[in-house]
């Protein structure tokens, strides 16, 4: 059986200077400041490692967060106990490199770190994305992530639909 072409795992010393996204923020983050934050645990960074080159072809970081009641939509607010705050966990950034685009690299990311969640022991209600503009938002709509409340760019996708959205899909 061959090997999968890429394989998704936590970064570690993987060589990251060539990682190109097209976004010079997020080139930078990866580049730079991605350590800093997995020392102070305030994120931990997943990269799609391309299993020929050993080139990293995509990445995304995840910590914990919360969502504030009042900024889910009613109807989901409706079925939710009244806690000031719902536990969530965030994906932060999430990047491919130009070179790897529209090999479904992507929603591997996003399929990775929903698994990742749902594997903790730790409950979280959803998952929240921010994105960084209104292409970025239409990448997570497609994926059936919805706004926040008077917040189009941070998007929310309740763990149990996410299960159900990306089961089908599963690269
Ligand atoms: C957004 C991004 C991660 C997509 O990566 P990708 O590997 O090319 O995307 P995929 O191949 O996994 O696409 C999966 C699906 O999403 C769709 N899609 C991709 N980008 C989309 C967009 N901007 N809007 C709507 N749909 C999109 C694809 O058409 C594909 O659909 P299909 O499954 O029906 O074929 C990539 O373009 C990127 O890194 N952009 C720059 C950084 C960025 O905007 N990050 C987002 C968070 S800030």
């Amino acid at each position: 059986m061959s090997e999968a072409p890429f394989r998704i795992e936590p970064l570690s010393d993987h060589d990251r200077s060539e990682f190109d996204c097209g976004v010079d923020a997020l080139n930078a983050y990866l580049a730079r400041q991605v350590g800093q934050d997995r020392r102070r645990r305030m994120s931990f960074c997943f990269v799609a490692v391309e299993q020929a080159t050993r080139r990293v072809a995509g990445y995304y970081t995840l910590s914990a967060t919360g969502i504030e009641l009042s900024d889910l939509p009613p109807d989901i607010q409706k079925r939710l106990p009244r806690y000031p705050s719902v536990p969530a966990v965030r994906i932060g950034r999430l990047a491919v490199d130009q070179r790897y685009r529209g090999q479904r690299l992507g929603g591997a990311l996003l399929f990775d770190a929903i698994q990742r969640t749902v594997a903790s022991d730790i409950a979280a209600f959803a998952v929240i994305v921010d994105a960084k503009d209104d292409i970025a938002a239409a990448f997570y709509s497609h994926f059936g992530f919805q706004p926040l409340t008077n917040k189009p760019l941070k998007l929310f996708l309740p763990i149990g639909e996410a299960l159900r959205e990306l089961a089908f899909q599963r690269p």
